[in-house]
């Protein structure tokens, strides 16, 4: 026995694959290969199926006049006037801020300077500050024409290409906990659009597929630019954002009917950084400068909002993606760690006053020690909920814990599981060169995420057990599983039922 907590999870492993797997019997019925034979009819129904969405409703919705519209109103305030500025580059010679990395575990670290390393002329920066007033004062009637479907709530997920390989782990993983909240998977293009995938995969698990493309035609804009515009395009008026490879732990729909989300309508997460947002951001946008260490840098994979409170945030964060690359996201990260749209949502709602909660308690990040290297897999992003109710935190210290009595921290409860570090494409998953196959110095096959007891004993069960058993159920328990199959398995039963870690 590992520790006592499978122990109560037992039941729960065993019951949701298996119930999963039958839900899911017919998800690849289309394909020869995905042939199963029908359930018994006693174990349909343990799992709350969702209702399939009426999917010309969404569809009509992104293609409808409202939006229409909005888009037309948007792209006119977006690109109206000159901004003046091309591109920012960092002063010459000058490497940029360190982007020091705050150790979760580690005693607050003390204040630091807000720094600024780009190159920008008083000429530059008058321009860029006209063109942001411009914009800004434009804002609350692009809020007034923005359609959404009042008192809907729904994730929204980003994906395309590969990523929608990797949006279907994470779907499989998200209905396991039951959650009946729709989803919308945003394609980028009809190129990039998997009509099997989205119209018999995702159809089952009540997940729609919503091409940018139709709203906002091709080339417009690139890579992390689409994030907000999905958020800001889909029908939901309570949006759960996700990237493609994130998923919850629980069903996350509580979330929305408590504090900090009530109050607030927006959640952002923290990343592992400190801040590097450059003084010049402020000066430019008129944003009230605070300490550096208030919050540590943002991570953007995944957030929360409620269109009633944040309409206007959102609107700000679309221009500050739009004139991100070459702008906005240098102002906001000065080409520190993970520099794109993370730093856009939150500081938008900073430049407009809006309430918004950012979760204090950092990420935790799970991995493990192949031959003296630390092979890392994924991040762990806390409960909101519980974080506001942990009372040790002071609201200065970016997220660093003060211990309890006894020296020791208790983070909140965490909630999901965001596996960016090695990305988990169902398609792929259990492939020789899959990174489950790595052997340590003793030959021998090894857990993903390392010893993780603690975070185990805290989330209830073992998170990475099931993560597993639930691919294979869904992947391999069928009549001609493909070739991966049978190494996947054999990594399963060697690594998590012979006692061997
Ligand atoms: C670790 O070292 C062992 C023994 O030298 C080797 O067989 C194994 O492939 C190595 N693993 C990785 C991931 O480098």
């Amino acid at each position: 026995m590992l520790f006592p907590a499978r122990r109560k999870a037992v039941w729960p492993l065993v019951i949701v694959p298996i119930v999963l797997f039958l839900y899911l019997r017919g998800t690849f019925s289309s394909t020869n290969s995905y042939m199963t034979e029908a359930p018994p009819a006693s174990e349909i129904g343990q799992v709350p199926i969702p209702a399939r969405p009426d999917r010309s409703v969404a569809v009509q919705f992104l293609s409808g006049q409202k939006m229409k519209n909005l888009w037309k109103e948007l792209h006119s305030a977006l690109t109206h006037g000159d901004i003046g500025v091309k591109k920012i580059e960092l002063v010459e010679g000058d490497g940029g801020p360190s982007g020091e990395y705050l150790d979760p575990n580690s005693d607050y670290p003390g204040e630091r300077e807000r720094e600024n390393h780009l190159a920008m002329t008083t000429a530059q920066i008058q321009s860029m500050r006209t063109h942001f007033t411009t914009y800004k004062g434009k804002i609350s009637k692009l809020a007034s024409i923005t359609p959404y479907w009042k008192g809907t709530r729904g994730i929204v997920m980003g994906a395309g290409g590969k990523y929608t390989h990797i949006a279907l782990t994470s779907l499989l993983l998200l209905r396991r906990t039951g959650t009946k909240l729709p989803v919308q998977v945003f394609i980028d293009t009809h190129d990039e659009y998997d009509a099997e995938l989205c119209e018999v995969t995702f159809a089952r698990l009540n997940a729609e597929c919503l091409v940018m493309e139709d709203l906002i035609g091709k080339g417009t804009v690139s890579q992390y630019q689409y994030k907000i515009l999905s958020i800001l395009f889909s029908p939901f008026q309570h949006v759960l954002f996700l990237d493609a490879d994130a998923w919850p732990i629980y069903d996350p729909a509580f979330v929305f009917e408590e504090e900090p989300y009530k109050s607030t309508g927006m959640i952002t997460w923290p990343d592992f950084w400190v801040s590097t947002v450059s003084w010049l951001f402020f000066d430019i946008t008129g944003t009230k400068n605070g300490p550096v260490m208030e919050r540590r840098s943002s991570e953007s994979g995944i957030l929360m909002f409620n269109k009633e409170m944040h309409t206007e945030t959102l609107l700000l964060a679309a221009y500050y993606n739009w004139y991100g690359p070459d702008l906005y996201y240098k102002l906001l990260t000065q080409g520190a760690h993970g520099e794109g749209d993370k730093e856009t949502f939150l500081h938008a709602a900073l430049a407009l006053e809006k309430p918004f909660y950012n979760v204090r308690q950092s990420n935790g990040i799970v991995g493990r020690w192949i031959n003296d290297t630390l092979h890392t897999a994924a991040m762990v992003q806390h409960d909101p909920v519980d974080d506001l109710k942990t009372e040790k935190y002071t609201e200065q210290h970016a997220g660093v814990p003060k211990k309890d009595k006894d020296d020791k921290v208790i983070p909140p409860r965490p909630l999901f599981i965001h596996h960016n570090l090695w990305k988990m494409d169902f398609f792929d998953l259990g492939d020789d060169i899959s990174p489950i196959h790595m052997r340590d110095k003793d030959g021998k096959l090894t857990r993903t995420w390392g010893d993780q007891k603690d975070l185990f004993k805290r989330a209830g069960f073992d998170i990475e057990e099931m993560m597993f058993k639930t691919l294979i159920n869904a992947k391999c328990r069928v009549v001609n599983p493909p070739p991966e199959c049978p190494g996947l398995r054999n990594y399963y039963d060697t690594v998590f039922h012979s006692g061997s870690r």
